[in-house]
């Protein structure tokens, strides 16, 4: 697509500096290592396919979670959100999960969405903690707006981190926002915040060399398939 830049400099929102996140390295229940690290918009047309099956699985509010995500990654791609980040973590170069946020102002993060492909790991814990990790450590940011949009999320976020409810309306959708402080995430990291770093070279290598997206069928199994829920 050919793109006029004088215009795009007028349609791109201004971005303050942010600073990069340190990939780590967590084993899973499972025993299997998960690479967590960001990716760069080029990276976009490749996550979108992970996030595409999920659209269409009414369990667990992964449509209307998957839809937004999609809808942010492409906003991303082409410049037309302020200061998100994307996080990935993946197995064996295997997209698992998915989580996004970005810079409401240099000091207040807004948490947009986690996505677990891969479940019943607490994939999608880990992340939210390295997103969490991320606002508060790396962007040294003093407090993150979160909204939860499914029960198991509200479970995995605002009951487990204790997180202080408030009356500002989050931009997902204008629900109230809860807040993660600095001293509530300090509070809750040693029980929350796992992974390692530096990641050995061999297993970054196969997470950069290797965005690998699981075909979509087995996607659709492991999010809709589990039993006894
Ligand atoms: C919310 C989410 C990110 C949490 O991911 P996670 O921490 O990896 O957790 P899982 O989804 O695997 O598991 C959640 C619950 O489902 C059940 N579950 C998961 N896998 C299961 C399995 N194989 N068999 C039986 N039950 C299972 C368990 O009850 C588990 O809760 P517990 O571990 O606290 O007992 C993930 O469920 C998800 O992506 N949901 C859709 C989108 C969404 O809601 N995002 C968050 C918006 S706020």
């Amino acid at each position: 697509m050919a793109v006029d830049m004088e215009l795009e400099s007028v349609l791109r929102p201004p971005e303050f500096p942010q600073a990069p996140y340190p990939p780590k390295v967590i084993t899973l229940a499972n025993g299997k290592r998960m690479v967590v690290r960001e990716v760069t918009r080029a990276d976009v047309p490749q996550l979108l396919k992970s996030v595409h099956p999920t659209l269409f699985i009414d369990r667990d509010y992964y449509n209307v979670v998957g839809a937004r995500v999609y809808a942010e990654l492409i906003a991303w791609q082409y410049y037309r959100v302020q200061n998100e980040y994307v996080l990935v973590g993946q197995v064996d170069g295997l997209v698992a999960g998915i989580v996004n946020g970005r810079l409401y102002s240099p000091k207040v993060g807004m948490s947009l969405h986690t996505l677990a492909i891969d479940r019943g790991l607490r994939i999608g814990a880990h992340l939210f903690a390295a997103k969490m990790e991320h606002h508060i450590e790396y962007l040294n940011q003093d407090e993150v707006l979160i909204v939860a949009e499914s029960p198991i999320g509200f479970r995995r976020w605002m009951i487990e981190y204790g997180l202080e409810p408030t009356t500002i309306p989050h931009e997902l959708g204008g629900a109230p926002s809860y807040k993660l402080t600095r001293e509530l995430y300090f509070k809750s990291k040693s029980r929350l915040v796992v992974g390692d770093r530096p990641v050995p070279q061999d297993l970054m290598d196969v997470a950069q060399q290797d965005l690998t997206v699981a075909t979509e069928k087995a996607i659709r199994e492991k999010i809709a398939g589990l039993k006894g829920r």
